[in-house]
């Protein structure tokens, strides 16, 4: 299984799938990075992964911006893009275009979804009182955060947290998701079930 990793920010998620690619067996074809400054860029460059650097604030609309994401994977050997903190939501020709490919679009979401989609997920779930919370690895389609779920992570809303502890805290069920979630799709984790807040390294 081979991936496109499309990235905005951090891309501590990106780094999970590439530290967790040989415990799998799948490969990073190439990561998008659609910021110049984000770190996982220097984390790619580090490990000498095909990297491109497609800033969304240097095209004039979407439409140029997507041509501009197609054109850079057009020669890439991939069967799904991850989309790992990007900050963009994809039009519908674009999404069609990949499933037109036979390719998957599958994007990691700070919660339980179908609760708390959109911006901030973490602080909605925080505000709402909730006692659980979690990630959601799920299929991209034309609405925001609302695809088919592969695999979810559930973690305990503590009642010392802060907004900050309980982000670290999905943050981290996130890294054990999302290559759970390849795994899946590669029919080797076969397991149903979501992941829970005990197997979180301490
Ligand atoms: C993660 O919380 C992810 O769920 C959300 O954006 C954040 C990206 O974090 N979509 P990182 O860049 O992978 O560290």
């Amino acid at each position: 299984m081979k991936l496109i990793v499309i990235i905005s920010g951090n891309g501590s998620n990106f780094k999970s799938l590439y530290n967790s690619s040989s415990v799998y067996g799948y490969e990073i074809s190439k990561i998008i990075s659609s910021s110049n400054n984000a770190l996982g860029n220097d984390f790619a460059i580090k490990n000498n992964i095909n990297l491109s650097v497609i800033n969304r604030k240097d095209y004039d609309n979407k439409k140029i911006f997507e041509d501009s994401l197609l054109k850079s994977i057009f020669d890439i050997d991939f069967d799904i893009i991850c989309l790992a903190g990007f900050m963009y939501i994809l039009s519908q020709d674009f999404i069609e275009y990949i499933y037109k490919m036979h390719k998957k679009i599958i994007n990691i979401h700070p919660s339980l979804l179908p609760s708390f989609k959109g911006l901030n997920a973490q602080k909605q779930a925080f505000e709402a009182g909730v006692t659980i919370a979690g990630c959601t690895v799920h299929h991209v389609d034309q609405y925001l955060d609302n695809g088919e779920i592969i695999l979810q992570g559930a973690v305990p809303v503590l009642s010392d947290d802060t907004m900050e502890s309980l982000r670290e805290r999905i943050l981290k069920m996130e890294h054990l998701c999302y290559p759970k979630a390849i795994a899946k799709l590669m029919g080797i984790h076969k397991n149903n079930d979501s992941l829970f807040y005990n197997i979180l390294p301490k």
